[in-house]
């Protein structure tokens, strides 16, 4: 059933979906206690129940996936530090410079492709301090995204992600994933995500994308690293009180929105094809693996998007000659068609 509370298909982004009926019943019915006192049990049992997924000791809920990120950004940092990530990363991109202005870190760019970084290249982006006449900052942790959202929802290969995990122990450097989308990239690739993390210290998950909650993150990590991170949570201003009633979403998605996201990739997959088969736009293929396709534009992006407005769709341009198509909760089979439809008629 479409949920989505207006007649416009909106594909700017998964984190428009708005708490289902259900899932609002679910918030309403939470218990909640004092999570600053650490009492709220739904929080509790949200945070235990994400780290036992993950195979790690304790997780950290959140307001955000920037403030998931900034957390472990600092918890794993120190001022003079460097963080080793890839071009296209959102902790880069997107999140305001907090490795800069909260950690007081700098960052060597990784030049990937689709998102993705190699071990090798992680190797050569590491620069200690030790060894280099103090000229070098001091590289001590490696990010990987995943899926990595302007690599177009592409996902690590488990091999990749265990050997950069790898090379960055073998340099003494600490490991994080930001896991905005890290289910959708465990349905991809059939991997379970404790697996997946693995090697990692480290993982934000986020459950106001796919997931459909309306807000939150989930920070995994040991006990120790998680105990830090509580103290930069309250230090950030995070520190909350009766988040029960949020964390009983993001318990209600986990128990009813994981397995659903192959249908968001399915769609994804037809819309791809679609676009695709236009003339008026160009789709590599392979890259479409979960809930996002990027498409290349012929005349200028934001003309197409402009039209597709006008006639009732909603998509981000993200460049001068490519849009972005972002499949979620509220995409269904009828708003599929009734895109290709207007595709057909605008661009065809
Ligand atoms: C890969 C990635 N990481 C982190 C975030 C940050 O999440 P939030 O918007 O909840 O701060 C996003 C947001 O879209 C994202 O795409």
């Amino acid at each position: 059933m479409r949920e989505h509370p207006s007649s416009r298909i909106d594909f700017r982004s998964d984190t428009v979906t708005q708490p289902t009926t259900v899932m609002r019943q679910a918030m309403h019915e939470a218990s909640v206690g004092d999570d600053v006192l650490g009492d709220d049990p739904t929080v509790i049992e949200l945070q235990d129940r994400v780290a036992a997924m993950f195979g790690k000791e304790a997780g950290l809920f959140v307001a955000s996936g920037t403030m998931s990120n900034a957390i472990a950004l600092r918890t794993h940092t120190v001022p003079g530090d460097e963080i080793v990530c890839d071009k296209t990363a959102h902790i880069y991109r997107y999140e305001g410079g907090g490795y800069a202005a909260l950690c007081g870190a700098s960052i060597a760019l990784v030049d990937g492709e689709g998102g993705l970084m190699t071990p090798e290249q992680v190797r050569s982006a590491v620069r200690k301090a030790e060894g280099s006449g103090s000229h070098y900052p001091n590289g001590s942790l490696v990010c990987v995204e995943n899926t990595s959202n302007l690599g177009g929802g592409s996902c690590y290969d488990q091999t990749t992600l265990d050997d950069i995990a790898k090379v960055a122990a073998s340099l003494g450097c600490a490991t994080h994933i930001d896991g905005a989308r890290i289910f959708n990239a465990a349905i991809a690739t059939g991997v379970d995500v404790a697996r997946m993390c693995q090697h990692y210290d480290s993982v934000s998950i986020c459950f106001s994308k796919g997931l459909g909650a309306p807000v939150g993150s989930v920070l995994v990590g040991s006990s120790a690293f998680i105990a830090k991170a509580h103290r930069w949570r309250k230090l950030f201003g995070g520190g909350w009180r009766q988040a029960g009633l949020l964390a009983s979403a993001c318990l209600h998605a986990l128990d009813h929105h994981v397995d659903r996201l192959q249908d968001d990739h399915e769609r994804a997959q037809r819309i791809a094809v679609m676009l695709n088969d236009l003339p008026e736009f160009n789709v590599d293929l392979a890259t479409v693996q979960t809930n996002m396709v990027y498409a290349n534009t012929n005349r200028p992006a934001a003309e197409v998007v402009e039209q597709y407005a006008a006639n009732g769709v909603d998509m981000f341009d993200l460049s001068d000659n490519r849009i972005r198509v972002v499949v979620h909760l509220h995409i269904t089979d009828e708003d599929v068609e009734r895109f290709t439809d207007i595709s057909q008629r605008l661009f065809g």
